[in-house]
């Protein structure tokens, strides 16, 4: 049984001030989501991950990026190790936001992904196709090559979870029906079940793309969508509870 997980994505939002007082609220959400069975968890920007881990370290704190290596001549990024030493143990990898505006690539999430897994982080792996991508019909196909690319050389598929967030569905309000959701991460679940075997089970995969709390309920109804990953909506302590009760 996959337990339900729900992951606020805050992207360049929040200051440190706006992040301590989540924080000091969070502990209202996550006694609601305990009761719920429901892992729930926040990436925000760097600067308030040690906000974070100092007033709710029960929460689920991950970075939204990291580069591959350890360190050196990488001006603006952060590493692994630094992300360690804060106590942060998850990242996203491959947002499309990355892909598209910083030119992430299937073959430098792979990068990333296996340097998360070697240190004993959890990459959520995020994947989806564009707009044109979706009304030419051919989702189906950039979703192999990004799971295929982005999880090639994981031994323990387990230590991974996966996003699938359409590109058109995000920030849009034109969120994917629950039946193309289901469909696509259906069909994520089958790749990997076709590399991994049963494993493939055990995977918590989420749906991303104007998630709200009026239509949480219909993709958590459906049998291979584990939980959300929520941009807008899990901005406020209000609509963040909300997200929590309907799910
Ligand atoms: P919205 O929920 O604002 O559409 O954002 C989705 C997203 O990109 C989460 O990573």
């Amino acid at each position: 049984m996959r337990k339900k997980l729900l992951v606020g994505n805050w992207k360049m939002n929040k200051t440190m001030a706006e992040t301590a007082a989540f924080a000091h609220a969070s502990f209202e959400l996550l006694k609601n989501a305990n009761d719920k069975n429901i892992d729930i968890g926040v990436t925000p920007p760097y600067l308030s991950l040690q906000t974070l881990l100092n007033i709710n370290p029960k929460l689920i704190i991950g970075a939204q990026n990291v580069h591959h290596l350890e360190k050196g001549a990488y001006t603006g990024e952060v590493s692994i190790p630094m992300l360690k030493e804060l106590g942060v143990s998850w990242s996203l990898v491959g947002h499309s936001e990355r892909r598209t505006y910083f030119n992430e690539t299937d073959a430098s999430c792979n990068l990333k992904v296996l340097a998360l897994l070697e240190n004993n982080m959890t990459p959520l792996y995020c994947v989806g196709e564009t707009l044109q991508e979706f009304e030419k019909g051919v989702t189906k196909e950039v979703i192999k090559a990004q799971i295929e690319v982005g999880l090639k050389g994981v031994e323990d598929v387990r230590e991974v979870v996966i996003a699938y967030e359409p590109v058109w569905s995000i920030g849009t309000g034109k969120n994917a029906s629950k039946e193309i959701a289901e469909d696509i991460c259906a069909y994520i679940r089958e790749l990997l079940r076709a590399i991994y075997g049963g494993n493939a089970d055990l995977v918590r995969i989420l749906y991303g793309g104007s998630v709200k709390p009026n239509n949480i309920k219909e993709y958590m109804a459906m049998p291979n969508i584990d939980g959300a990953l929520v941009g807008g909506a899990s901005l406020s302590v209000e609509s963040y509870a909300e997200l929590i009760n309907n799910m």
